[in-house]
C-alpha cells in the first residue's frame, strides 16, 4: 500500500505493508535518525512528531499517519545550523553514547513548543517516558532549560547561567562636567 504524508516539510508518497509501524518505514527510507531501542514503546528512542505532537514511531501503525505531518531529527537542523535544542545539548554535553538523544531531542522540542519556560519539574515529566542508560539525566535537564532560556531572549543569557550581556549593570556612563568652562567630563558613574 502507499501512504501518503509530508516529511519534514515535504509531501512524500512511501511504500509500506499494513503491519508496519512509523518506525520501520522511516528507517527504510533513509531516515535513521528516530533509533530502534525496544521497539515495544517503553524507551522512547524512536520518538519522533506527528502533526506536532511527540509519537513513539515503533509502536505507531504506519496507518494512522496517511495524510499527516511527520517530523524527524533529521528536519529539525543541520550540522551548520543547529536547532538551538541540538545546540544546548552540545553545550552541555548532554550526552554519552547518543543512541537516547534523537528521541530526546523530539520530546523536548515538542515540550518547548507547548511550555516555552518549564520548570526543572515540567522537564523532568515530559522527559520521563524517554530512557537514558548513560547519562543520569541531570546534564540532559540542564540542557533543555538552557535551550528554553536561550530560545525566549534570544542571546542575552550566558551559557553559564552569568549575567546578561546585555544588562548595564556595571558600565559606565559619561557625565557631562558641572563647570561649563572646560568641556571635559568630570568622571563616570
Ligand atoms: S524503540 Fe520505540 S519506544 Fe523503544
Ligand atoms: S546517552 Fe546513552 S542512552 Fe542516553
Amino acid at each position: 500500500m502507499e501512504i501518503e504524508l509530508e516529511l519534514n516539510g515535504v509531501e512524500r508518497t512511501v511504500e509500506a505493508s499494513k503491519s508496519d509501524s512509523l518506525l520501520d518505514v522511516l528507517r527504510r527510507n533513509g531516515y535513521t535518525g528516530a533509533k530502534r531501542g525496544c521497539d515495544t514503546g517503553a524507551c522512547g528512542f524512536c520518538t519522533v512528531h506527528v502533526d506536532g505532537e511527540p509519537v513513539k514511531s515503533c509502536v505507531e501503525p504506519v496507518t494512522k499517519v496517511q495524510g499527516a505531518s511527520v517530523e524527524t531529527i533529521e528536519g529539525l537542523g543541520t550540522q551548520d545550523d543547529l536547532h538551538p535544542v541540538q545546540q544546548a545539548f552540545v553545550e552541555n554535553t548532554a550526552l554519552q553514547c547518543g543512541f537516547c538523544i534523537p528521541g530526546m531531542i523530539m520530546r523536548s522540542t515538542a515540550l518547548l513548543e507547548a511550555n516555552p519556560a518549564p520548570t526543572e519539574q515540567e522537564v523532568r515529566e515530559a522527559l520521563s517516558d524517554n530512557l537514558c542508560r548513560c547519562t543520569g539525566y541531570k546534564k540532559i535537564v540542564e540542557a533543555v532549560l538552557d535551550a528554553a532560556e536561550q530560545m525566549d531572549d534570544g542571546t542575552a543569557v550566558a551559557a553559564d547561567g552569568g549575567r546578561a550581556l546585555d544588562s548595564d549593570d556595571g558600565a559606565t556612563t559619561e557625565v557631562e562636567c558641572s563647570r561649563t568652562d572646560c568641556g571635559c567630563t568630570e568622571g563616570e558613574k
